[in-house]
């Protein structure tokens, strides 16, 4: 992973710096030699007046032609250029250089002098017809005096002596940009890695980390930016990992408990008839209690796997319209014998004979009978158990209270996990703390709400709702 980003990162930048320093330096290298020849132009056009001036004395005799003729070969050397002198007919009547002294009382200017003559200075690079072979810079500046064109000024530099200058300062645009791009590509790299790089390979380290179990591994990048806030929420992710991988635990240890207890005393029992230590006629009680942890060990599991497989989703709801009404009366004649028992005094209060609703009719009947269960196991004896029904608005409100003893405050945060049970010595023996998470595991499958209230002066009413029809 390393390799590749910090390589794509490095190269895409590389690219987008390098085109645009390249497109910078053509740029500064085109724009400087057009500068570069604007200049030479301005200067020549300034310094060829005093040879216009020059001329007009010449050509009005009021100079001799050696005096001319030194003052050009001076300025000739002056400007690195040579100059030759035209009459109005483009016919050269000096020059500046010797080798040219040839062209002499020849006729120069053809095309050009049209232009000249109109007061234009014509500007031209390359050879210069067949009197100049080697490529040249060459400015024709026409001369006027009282408004009469009195001839014209040419003058040529070598464009090898100008390249040659041109050169030193593209040498230097060109390096400029090459040191630049080496530079810049440095910083990106160091950059990337310490903003990018680093980070993603901390945050690939300790999600290694966590899955082969390190699940308290966190990373620590405080960064404002997307890697901060990607390294914000993989904590929070590692946190409901580490939350889910403690609640597996404490279910496998509540579990193993819960098991570990039923079998102990079985072994107990068993091996105690078997060793001959129990009484013969004793046998059949220690069986009968054998019986009882059987049947709870029986209950323990069902519930486990009843509980399971409603938050896996695996138990299918058989939505159908049912009385709730119905359900509850029949629950309570299932609990009849325990009622009187413990001499409990069971209200009901319905709205209505009939009061349909939405749900699974298997499901709600255990939601009531665990209800119904806990209100019956956790009041006091001779206590009042009461059961109402109420429609409001498109809900059903079914309420089952009990005046036993309240649940405390701790209680009624954790009465929904699994396994919780407030007092357990008291109800150790019948009880496994399933009984509410599988209420609710069944309410919230079907969209609805439960919760637990102390009343005063005492008493804990459960109230659940269901979907009206
Ligand atoms: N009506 C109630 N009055 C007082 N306490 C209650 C009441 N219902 C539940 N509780 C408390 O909530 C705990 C959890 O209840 P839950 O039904 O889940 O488990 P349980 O009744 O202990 O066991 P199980 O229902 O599996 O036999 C109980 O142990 C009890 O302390
Ligand atoms: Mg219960």
């Amino acid at each position: 992973m390393k390799k590749g980003l910090v390589s794509k990162l490095a190269a895409t930048f590389i690219v987008i710096i390098s085109v645009s320093f390249i497109m910078t330096a053509a740029f500064l290298s085109y724009w400087f030699e057009g500068y570069y020849f604007e200049q030479r132009k301005t200067q020549l056009m300034s310094d060829s007046q005093l040879i216009a001036t020059a001329a007009v004395q010449y050509i009005d005799e009021k100079i001799t032609a050696d005096k001319f003729n030194d003052a050009l070969v001076y300025v000739g050397k002056y400007l690195s250029a040579n100059i030759w002198l035209t009459d109005n007919y483009g016919i050269v009547y000096a020059v500046s250089d010797n080798e040219h002294k040839n062209i002499l009382g020849k006729q120069v200017l053809t095309n050009d002098l049209e232009q000249l003559r109109e007061n234009h200075v014509v500007e031209s690079r390359g050879k210069y017809g067949k009197l100049i072979t080697a490529p040249v810079h060459t400015i024709e500046i026409p001369i006027f005096h009282n408004e009469m064109f009195k001839g014209v000024i040419i003058m040529h530099s070598s464009l090898s002596e100008i390249s040659g200058a041109l050169k030193r300062v593209y040498e230097i645009i060109w390096i400029s940009a090459i040191f630049a791009i080496m530079v810049s590509c440095i910083v990106i790299y160091y950059i990337s890695r310490k903003i990018i790089i680093n980070p993603l390979a901390q945050i690939n380290y300790v999600a290694d980390k966590i899955s082969k179990g390190e699940v308290d591994r966190r990373v620590k990048i405080n960064s404002k930016d997307e890697i901060g806030v990607l390294a914000k929420s993989f904590n929070s992710m590692a946190d409901s990992l580490e939350k889910v991988e403690k609640n597996r635990r404490e279910f496998i240890s509540n579990v193993s408990h819960e098991i570990r207890s039923p079998i102990t005393s079985i072994k107990g029992f068993i091996g105690g008839i078997l060793d001959g230590v129990i009484p013969k006629e004793k046998e059949n009680y220690y069986l009968s209690m054998t019986y009882e942890e059987i049947q709870r060990l029986t209950r323990l599991v069902n519930d486990l796997l009843d509980l399971s497989s409603i938050e896996a989703g695996q138990f299918k709801l058989r939505i159908e319209e049912i009385d709730i009404n119905e359900i509850i009366r029949l629950c309570v004649i299932k609990f009849e014998t325990k009622i009187k028992e413990k001499k409990l005094t069971v209200d009901v209060l319905m709205q209505d004979d009939k009061l349909l609703v939405v749900g699974d009719r298997d499901r709600i009947t255990q939601v009531v009978t665990n209800l119904t269960d806990n209100a019956i196991k956790y009041v006091n004896e001779g206590g009042n158990v009461k059961i109402s029904t109420k429609a409001k608005g498109e809900k059903v409100i079914v309420s089952i209270f009990n005046d036993g003893p309240g649940i405390s405050e701790e209680g009624l945060k954790h009465i929904w996990d699994r396994f919780y049970k407030e007092d357990k010595s008291r109800t150790s023996k019948v009880s496994t703390g399933l009984g509410l998470p599988i209420v609710r595991c069944i309410l919230t499958q079907l969209g609805e709400d439960i919760w637990a209230e102390n009343q005063q002066p005492q008493g804990v009413t459960f109230t659940f709702t269901l979907k009206r029809i």
